[in-house]
């Protein structure tokens, strides 16, 4: 029997495109950029399995066509690129790679607190400037992270692993969670506490929800407005869970002291302001962004599409068409 045929929407890591390569008959040559849309909906049209990434927006338009495709598997943890009812309907099943960026993705976000909270790249790009003239008592001071309040919104598996980091800063931990949590599973000094009184009562608030309607904008002006003027926001979940006119708004009349963001809401593109505060700390999207996570999330969307044309349920099968 042939191997199936395999769209890669764009450049993955050496050693995932060899395994795809050797194990698929690959369609396309990815590029090291993001298709264009006649060529994402082209790719989906001929394949019979496909990788997509996050900056892909597959929507019912774009798989209208599609007859042969039988799996999607999307690179990322989070789907909303991926319109999950469409391709339901059409028969698609839809994958992701849940698990296996966990470490990264609460690693960057503790470079980012630890980043905001002490000037990190301020006193980079003090030293690079040359303008630098030796230590002194008043130079670039911080804000403590140690002893501080850590508000983790949303509890999953990113969230727990950004709050197990926190012990070794001593730092009390409140969190929100959709999902009630069994009594036990978590350890017991971490406060479940609803959003207003985790926003009113942290020192730095990190956001770790998927992005669905019910969040896009969860953090608008009125709750940003609830933060202590003297907190950080931390975003390494999706842009759009921020509103981010009403953060740069509150950035700027100093009700808020800074925020680290590795996403945006209309990804690339960020607010103008953005560029010119100095207490915010910005992040081309590297959550999952070292070697072996971006390989082991190429394996995961291989090993799904093997399955599936094994006859056996594809591990990370996210619907049920
Ligand atoms: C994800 O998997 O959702 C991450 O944002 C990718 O970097």
């Amino acid at each position: 029997m042939s191997a199936p045929t395999l769209y890669i929407s764009r450049l993955l890591p050496d050693p995932v495109m060899a395994v795809a390569r050797q194990q698929f008959q690959l369609l396309n040559d990815p590029r090291d950029a993001a298709p264009s849309w006649d060529a994402l909906e082209a790719g989906l049209r001929e394949a019979e399995a496909a990788i997509c990434t996050l900056t892909d927006r597959v929507d019912a338009s774009m798989l209208a066509g599609t007859t042969r495709l039988k799996i999607l598997a999307n690179y990322a943890v989070g789907y909303n690129n991926i319109d999950v009812a469409a391709a339901t309907a059409r028969g698609i099943v839809v994958t992701n790679t849940p698990d296996v960026l966990t470490d990264s993705t609460a690693d960057l976000t503790w470079a980012l607190i630890l980043a905001v909270a002490r000037r990190v790249a301020e006193g980079d790009a003090y030293v690079r400037s040359g303008a630098w003239s030796g230590w002194a008592p008043t130079q670039l001071l911080g804000t403590d992270v140690s002893g501080k309040v850590l508000g983790i919104v949303g509890m999953g598996r990113i969230g727990q692993a950004v709050a197990q980091r926190a012990a070794g800063f001593n730092m009390r931990i409140c969190y929100t969670s959709r999902t009630p949590q069994a009594p036990g599973r978590l350890p017991s000094q971490w406060e479940q506490r609803a959003l207003p009184d985790l926003l009113k009562a942290a020192d730095f608030v990190s956001l770790h929800v998927p992005l669905t309607p019910a969040t896009h904008h969860l953090i608008n002006a009125r709750h940003l407005a609830l933060m202590k003027p003297t907190a950080f926001l931390i975003n390494t979940s999706r842009g759009p869970v921020v509103e981010e006119a009403a953060l740069v708004d509150a950035l700027i009349q100093r009700r808020l002291a800074g925020a680290g963001l590795d996403v945006f809401e209309q990804e690339p593109v960020f607010h103008p302001s953005l560029r010119e505060l100095r207490q915010v700390v910005l992040l081309p999207h590297l959550g999952s962004a070292t070697l072996a996570t971006r390989v082991r999330m190429g394996m995961i969307c291989l090993d799904n599409i093997a399955a599936l044309f094994a006859g056996q349920p594809a591990p990370n099968q996210i619907n049920r068409p």
